[in-house]
């Protein structure tokens, strides 16, 4: 029935009959003439319902409530002198009504659509209608048009999509799993997947060599701006390839995705070692559109008076000292330095201490318990000059390096350091192959497949695994590694990670034993496509890049899910829920 959208009319138009069908945006009587802003999937136009035009599409017009579905038939004209909308796309010319139809109506909506200052809660319940705002029109169609664009890199790039099973068992990325139970075979169930990871490998034993997919992946755990408990992620893995290969695919795809929205992005990407992104800015996943960097201080205060800090400096390797000089940090108010002080506490920090160059000269709390060749030297080191601030953090290394890159992050968002039209990429290599929990036990710090650089390396937190993180803006878009091929490097790694043989049989023994058929070697990665949107769209959550997203609580407001289970089908499954009080 469309001959046009909106905003394809243009004053080349006018003249021309057109059928145009949307939804009432707003609608304004003007003395017997009712003008309708209609919107349709491409934007907006503007409709003149004039009884000197036509009679009984203004009769019909007077009904229309905003929301209406309408179909309407008309001319194009150019507006009246003075009378263009700069802000409108088609703000130059309107369609002269001659039918309007009216093909549903629609009760008063509970909010304006686009009105972004209404409660969250409210819009996801009406997310059908939240939909309708344009911004998140444009998200859709960006992610759209992003993953063609991926699929088409990929496909030329040699790689075959293949599915993997949702219903399956468990893959270990470090959440909980959600659970399916069987029917047929009561009390069992199968795990969602947490990612492909396992047949994916598989795929690679099969001789595919190049496998992608765009794969639902499922995560029960604690949910934040960036993670919701149903994804996607576009997945890829590939043999006989170094992690330089791996990584190359991956930076072709993000230049295919960002090419659609006319971003031209420089690769290779940076490369920076985990230990120095550590060290310099406290994050596995820093954001590099600013240079704030620490600088370690433990032995220029191993004799200083400040006896914390002392202490602290004694035991260099379990141990740190940082200072983040802030440029100009004298914009930093006395009550934004106690702000800070407050949010580091959160993070385990016993105290922030710091340090002003005012005059020519340190002042701050510590520096009276600072001789001054200590002054001088965390002057010369920190390369400080008038007017910076430097900030202190000292204490176990892995609190204290995580609570100063807050800080870094708090300081970038509190003086706006960060230019948000900027893309800065950077690959994070060389991770630890393992870290230790609070409990002290050891679990894999990117999943067990993950192959080591050398497992013989002292300290079993000290072996580094060849694994990649891509990160743009200090956001984790995606991650991967080099696999283990090897059956009995693979139930080494086990058997560190303390999952006994009996336990690796059960879990893992479809693996271990695709790996003594001729396993090649292997590696690939999966970028988070949710975030990609999310960063590319500019949006602050990644709801905005998902059509149905759940809250934080996990809960599908719209449908009511999660919601309880007929007795009938649990029975059936073979399940009673427990009462919490049992
Ligand atoms: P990883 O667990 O790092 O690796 O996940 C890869 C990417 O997926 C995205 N992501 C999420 N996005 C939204 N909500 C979540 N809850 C969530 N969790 C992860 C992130 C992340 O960088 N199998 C490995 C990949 C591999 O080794 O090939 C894996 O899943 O953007
Ligand atoms: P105090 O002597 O405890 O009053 O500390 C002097 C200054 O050092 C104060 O500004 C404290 O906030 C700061 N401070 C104390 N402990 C630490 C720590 N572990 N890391 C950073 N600053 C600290």
């Amino acid at each position: 029935m469309r001959t046009h959208y909106a905003t394809q009319l243009s004053q080349n138009d006018i003249g021309k009959e057109v059928t145009l069908c949307g939804w009432a945006d707003s609608e304004r009587d003007h003395g017997g003439v009712i003008f309708i802003d209609l919107r349709d999937r491409s934007g907006v136009i503007q409709l003149v319902c004039d009884p000197v035009v036509s009679a009984s599409a203004r009769e019909v017009a007077r009904s229309v409530r905003d929301e209406f579905v309408l179909t309407a038939i008309g001319k194009v004209r150019a507006r009246g002198e003075g009378l263009a909308n700069a802000r409108l796309k088609t703000g130059d010319v309107e369609v002269a009504v001659k039918t309007l139809i009216v093909e549903n109506a629609s009760l008063t909506p509970p909010f304006a659509i686009g009105d972004e200052k209404v409660a969250e809660e409210t819009r996801l319940k009406y997310r059908y209608l939240d939909l309708r705002n344009p911004k998140l029109q444009a998200n859709f169609e960006l992610r759209s048009k992003a993953l063609h664009a991926m699929r088409i890199s990929l496909q030329e790039q040699g790689f075959t999509e293949i599915e993997t099973p949702i219903l399956t068992r468990p893959t270990p990325e470090g959440a909980r799993d959600y659970l399916t139970p069987s029917r047929v075979h009561t009390g069992e169930f199968y795990a969602l997947p947490q990612s492909p990871q396992l047949f994916k490998q598989l795929l690679m034993v099969a001789g595919f060599d190049r496998y992608y997919q765009i794969a639902r992946c499922f995560r029960d755990e604690d949910l934040r701006a960036d993670r919701q408990p149903e994804f996607t992620q576009v997945d890829a893995e590939m043999s006989f390839c170094d992690d330089n290969e791996v990584m190359s695919v991956a930076e072709r795809l993000l230049q295919a995705a960002f090419k659609v929205a006319g971003r031209d992005i420089a690769v290779p990407f940076e490369r920076m070692s985990y230990d120095e992104a550590m060290e310099l800015y406290g994050s596995d996943k820093p954001d590099l559109r600013y240079d704030l960097k620490m600088t370690e201080m433990a032995d220029l205060f191993l004799n200083a008076d400040l006896k914390v800090f002392a202490e602290i400096a004694k035991d260099g390797k379990a141990n740190r000292v940082k200072a983040l000089k802030v440029e100009n940090g004298e914009r930093l108010t006395r009550k934004e330095i106690d702000y800070l002080t407050d949010y580091v506490a959160k993070f385990g920090a016993k105290g922030l201490a710091w340090i002003k160059i005012k005059e020519g000269a340190p002042q701050g709390p510590i520096v009276k318990f600072l001789s001054e060749n200590e002054q001088k030297a965390i002057i010369a080191r920190t390369g400080a000059k008038e007017g910076d601030l430097i900030f202190f953090g000292a204490g176990k290394k892995k609190i204290a390096l995580d609570y100063m890159g807050r800080l870094r992050q708090e300081i970038a968002r509190l003086l706006k350091l960060a230019d948000p039209d900027a893309a800065r990429f950077l690959w994070v290599v060389d991770f630890p192959m393992f870290e230790r929990g609070e409990d002290g036990a050891l679990a894999a710090l990117h999943h067990p497949f993950t192959m080591p650089r050398d497992l013989s390396a002292g300290d079993l937190e000290d072996i580094k695994s060849i694994a990649y993180d891509v990160v743009l803006n200090g956001c984790e878009l995606g991650g991967g590694s080099i696999r283990i091929h090897d059956e009995g490097l693979q139930r080494e790694v086990f058997k560190m990670l303390n999952i006994q043989p009996d336990e690796q049989r059960a879990k893992f023994g479809f693996l271990l034993d695709a790996l003594k058929f001729g396993a090649p070697p292997h590696g690939g990665f999966a970028i988070g496509l949710d975030r990609l949107i999310m960063l590319m769209s500019g949006s602050e959550s990644i709801r905005d890049a998902i059509a149905f997203p759940k809250t934080q609580r996990a809960q599908c407001l719209m449908s009511g899910a999660p919601a309880q289970a007929e007795e009938a089908q649990l029975n059936e499954l073979g399940l009673r829920v427990r009462k919490a009080s049992q």
